[in-house]
């Protein structure tokens, strides 16, 4: 193999932020850009020599270029192996799923999840490392450190093989295996979850809608629930991958899935409604007119997931990032089992998922998964619920009203505010963070206030402490406000507000959920002075 090094120097703004390194696509096309970072990622983690690799990405703008590039770095870099989704195409659970049961060294990923793709889009990088994680803290400050000191990089002059058909090519000494994407996922849904009750559910005449929105699990939706488990042809929609998302924006929730709310908002609705993100970690879950927010799904999951084969023995725990409600801790707590709230981003859950102390993880973002790898997992969500369906009889409104019925409901919303100026923002959160101590004890919109901290973070694996992950203020009637700035954003700042209010077991379970959260959406102004701060009257998306 003929192979060079590149002279280069370090190139600003090469942090890792929520969930890897995240910029516009014309960014990571500049020269050197993407060279720089992944020759940083094998420095940073002892090199590459020897070691063997997955790769993929969701199939974005640029997720092929950027793949051939990786190839040849990794092969000039000395890697021994690596396994590539055929024509890039790896979903970030599938990937997480192929490190682990290869026993790789670690992957890397291509995707920017749910942001927009395309030439003026967004693209992204992550390392995961052996356990099939997203790296952790000292692994990604280790990468951050080299992107500072980079003087060179290395990569093959060859290009890479054709990784559009199935089957093994060399580069010099590192041999590429191209592989079927979705294969090693399926039979991995298959060990977890009760197939043939699935089945019988579709073929009794259960509809489910599923869109892919023109992302990464177009293939793996449509072989899984509609050729190996019967659901209809047509069932699952924009069920094609395109480097653009259709020019859409690949992110599952009420305001981005619209075709998919229409659909199950129409007279003829399926029983069921999901959808997944760009990457395929996401997911949205709908029944016939009833959107079921992401933190009341991680509650219902916890309580039923006995129904499924996997997850029919005890739970070890459950995990919830700290923006999410609370309603499974309350599920929890009648289970016997812990509950651990982590900061925001799938990579805090780790220790815990690799310590065996927690089964189930979610994030209010869309997020769910289970120690079955580690990250979330879109299609597991939607093939755990079809379990919980298949097994339970009930639908999923009426299973939904009941369990509000036994724990109470925990109403929640996120309010963003997106491109704000970072300045600003700043500003908003330092204000607050200053006034913390002075809170507790006062009364704000005929609310007062229990406590209000800015979280940290000890985890109780590897003992670490993560600071400043967001300011949390809690009100004595259960209430609870929580603010702080996204981590994934490639413009500006994004402020994150997120309103629950708890109703008990008795109460009003039928409100609008902005009608319900109206007290706290009037703290979160008055303690904020969020029009002030953003110059905007209203957040820009609420979901
Ligand atoms: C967002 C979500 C977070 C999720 C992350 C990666 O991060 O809020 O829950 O883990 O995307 O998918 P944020 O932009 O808030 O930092
Ligand atoms: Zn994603």
């Amino acid at each position: 193999m003929i192979s060079h090094t590149v002279q280069t120097a370090p190139i600003a703004g090469q942090k890792p932020g929520t969930s890897g390194l995240r910029k516009k696509t014309a960014v990571f096309r500049e020269p050197g850009y993407l060279e720089n970072f992944v020759q940083c990622i094998f420095d940073g983690t002892g090199g590459a020599t020897g070691k063997t690799y997955v790769l993929g990405g969701d199939g974005r703008f640029f997720n092929a270029d950027a793949i051939d590039v990786i190839i040849r770095m990794a092969a000039a870099n000395g890697a021994k192996r690596l396994i590539v989704g055929q024509n890039g195409i790896l979903s970030t659970p599938a990937a997480s799923n192929l490190i682990r049961k290869y026993e790789t060294d670690g992957g890397i990923i291509l995707s920017a999840s749910h942001n927009p793709g395309g030439e003026d889009g967004d693209f992204g990088i992550k390392f995961n490392a052996a356990n099939g994680g997203p790296a952790p803290e000292k692994i990604t400050d280790a990468i951050f450190a080299k992107t500072q000191e980079i003087t060179e990089y290395r990569i093959a002059d060859q290009h890479a093989g054709d990784i559009g058909t199935i089957g093994s090519f060399t580069v010099g000494d590192c041999r590429v295996d191209v592989i079927d994407p979705v294969d090693d996922y399926e039979s991995l849904m298959q060990k977890l979850f009760d197939f043939d009750a699935i089945s019988a559910l579709f073929a009794g005449g259960f509809r489910i809608c599923f869109d892919a929105m023109h992302a990464v699990t177009g293939p793996y939706a449509t072989r899984i629930l509609e050729d190996t488990l019967g659901a209809p042809k047509g069932s699952v929609i924009n069920a094609v991958p395109s480097p653009d998302f259709g020019g859409g924006h690949p992110d599952p929730n009420p305001v981005w899935a619209r075709e998919l709310v229409a659909i199950m908002e129409s007279k003829d609705a399926p029983d069921f409604g999901a959808a997944s993100d760009g990457d395929g970690d996401r997911n949205m879950i709908m029944g016939k007119g009833a959107f079921v927010s992401p933190s009341d799904s991680l509650a219902l999951l916890t309580a039923y997931a006995h129904l499924a084969p996997a997850y029919s023995g005890e739970l070890a725990g459950v995990a919830r990032s700290m923006p999410t409600s609370q309603a499974v801790d309350l599920v929890a707590e009648h289970l016997g089992i812990a509950c651990y709230e982590t900061p925001t981003g799938w990579k805090f859950f780790g220790n815990l998922l690799d310590a065996g102390k927690a089964t189930l993880c979610g994030e209010e973002s869309a997020g769910t998964g289970s120690s079955h790898i580690r990250e979330k997992d879109g299609l597991w969500a939607v093939l755990l619920w079809l379990n919980i369906l298949a097994c339970d009889g009930r639908d999923i409104v009426q299973l939904r009203a009941d369990h509000w019925r036994n724990f109470g409901r925990n109403y929640y919303s996120r309010h963003d505010y997106e491109e704000i100026p970072t300045d600003a923002a700043e500003a908003l959160i330092g204000g607050l963070r200053a006034r913390l101590g002075d809170l507790p004890g006062t009364h704000v919109a005929g609310m007062e206030i229990a406590t209000a901290d800015d979280f940290t973070y000890h985890d109780p694996i590897d003992h670490s402490l993560t600071e400043r992950q967001g300011i949390r203020i809690r009100f004595t009637d259960g209430s609870r406000l929580v603010m702080r700035l996204s981590g994934t954003g490639t413009q500006g700042a994004t402020l994150r507000v997120y309103l629950e209010r708890f109703v008990d077991r008795s109460g009003d379970h039928d409100q609008d959920v902005q009608a319900a959260l109206a007290p706290v959406i009037a703290a979160a102004e008055t303690l904020a002075d969020i029009t002030r701060h953003t110059g905007r009257s209203r957040a820009d998306v609420i979901t």
